[in-house]
């Protein structure tokens, strides 16, 4: 199940894992701990690789937009690359515009992690580990993480996120695949049907900022608390929509941090009949559709990917957060433990 994936220009190896249990496919490269792909049947027991990708590691060197890897160490936007924390100031790594963006420029994304494949019952699955160096991309204090991606018996794909820190630090650890339930070379996901439990998202200024305020979705382009295609408001003339050249938001979760994973989000291609259910303990959810991708990058399937032809549904703390006091916290001190955790069940 472990094989070469291929090689770094400085000679590094990069292995690739292949997971199968409960009817899930997943393979996982040690490169930015990346989900490559992940296959589920049709409601006719028909696979597909429903995560965008490439099929070399040159690939995702020279311009991957984080197709299915570890965000960290803060994923998602921080104004300016700038934050106060304990009254000391720190400068964080500018990488997109005027503000950094996942974790800078060389993020958990370009990393090469430590992985160490586990059995435990009937589950399968892999621990990734990754050491950040004090300071790196300009963030405070060594921060130890370890992520468990685990297959369970139903074949859900469940993520484990836990850190820890000898420095206070702020940290927002998530996932970035890009999902097509109907397969990554398939064409547009406008007609998804997506459903979110938020009554409130994050607006953003023009640089995807949030402005602080938790707006309501009612009447507007962002309610999804009931499902409804990805496509249905997709062109409402709203000027977060314009900001953004679609969805790129933070939904505020109406359940808030939870210890447990709670339901926040159902995606279903009415099409195959695939749907996913994720779960989650974060309080966030950027749902993402796809917006900057141009027609330039060529896919795993071998088809150009175009805008709209996957989305994302990042869990996570909401945008900016060290410098909203006002949202829940992403400071990690020495002695604590990050942990949170995202699941991810299909059916069909
Ligand atoms: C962000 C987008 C960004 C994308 C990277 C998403 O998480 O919200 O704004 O373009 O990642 O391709």
């Amino acid at each position: 199940m472990k094989s070469l994936f291929g090689k770094l220009a400085d000679g590094t190896k990069v292995h690739s894992w292949a997971l199968d249990n409960g009817g899930t496919r997943l393979k996982v490269l040690s490169y930015g701990g990346i989900v490559q792909s992940l296959e589920i049947p049709d409601r006719d027991g028909r696979y597909a690789n429903v995560s965008l990708g490439f099929d070399t590691i040159e690939d995702y060197v020279e311009g991957s937009p984080y197709f299915g890897a570890l965000i960290g160490r803060y994923g998602n936007r921080v104004a300016e690359g700038r934050f106060t924390l304990d009254g000391e100031s720190h400068e964080v790594n500018v990488n997109d515009g005027a503000n950094s963006l996942h974790g800078g420029a060389q993020g958990f994304d370009t990393r090469v992690w430590d992985v160490e494949p586990f059995t435990e019952g009937s589950d399968v699955g892999l621990y990734l580990y990754c050491t950040s160096a004090d300071g790196e991309m300009g963030y405070p204090g060594t921060l130890r993480t370890k992520v468990t991606y685990t297959l369970t018996r139903q074949g859900d794909w469940r993520v484990d996120y836990e850190a820890t820190t000898d420095k206070a630090t702020v940290v927002n650890l998530t996932s970035h695949v890009y999902w097509n339930l109907a397969g990554e070379d398939s064409g547009t996901i406008y007609d998804h049907e997506l459903e979110i439990a938020a009554s409130r998202y994050t607006p953003v200024d023009s640089g995807l900022i949030p402005t602080g305020e938790l707006a309501e979705v009612t009447g507007t382009p962002f309610d999804f608390r009931r499902a409804k295609t990805v496509g249905e408001d997709l062109r409402g003339a709203h000027r977060q929509l314009l900001y953004a050249k679609g969805f790129d938001h933070n939904w505020v979760l109406d359940k808030g941090v939870t210890r447990e994973p709670e339901h926040v989000a159902t995606l279903r291609d009415p099409s195959s009949g695939r749907t996913m259910r994720i779960a989650t303990t974060e309080p966030g959810l950027q749902f993402y559709s796809g917006n900057f991708l141009d027609g330039t990058l060529v896919g795993s399937g071998g088809t150009i990917y175009r805008q709209g032809d996957a989305l994302c549904l990042e869990t996570q703390h909401y945008p900016d957060s060290p410098n909203h006091p006002s949202f829940p916290s992403t400071v990690l001190r020495p002695g604590q433990a990050y942990r949170t955790t995202t699941v991810h069940s299909f059916q069909a």
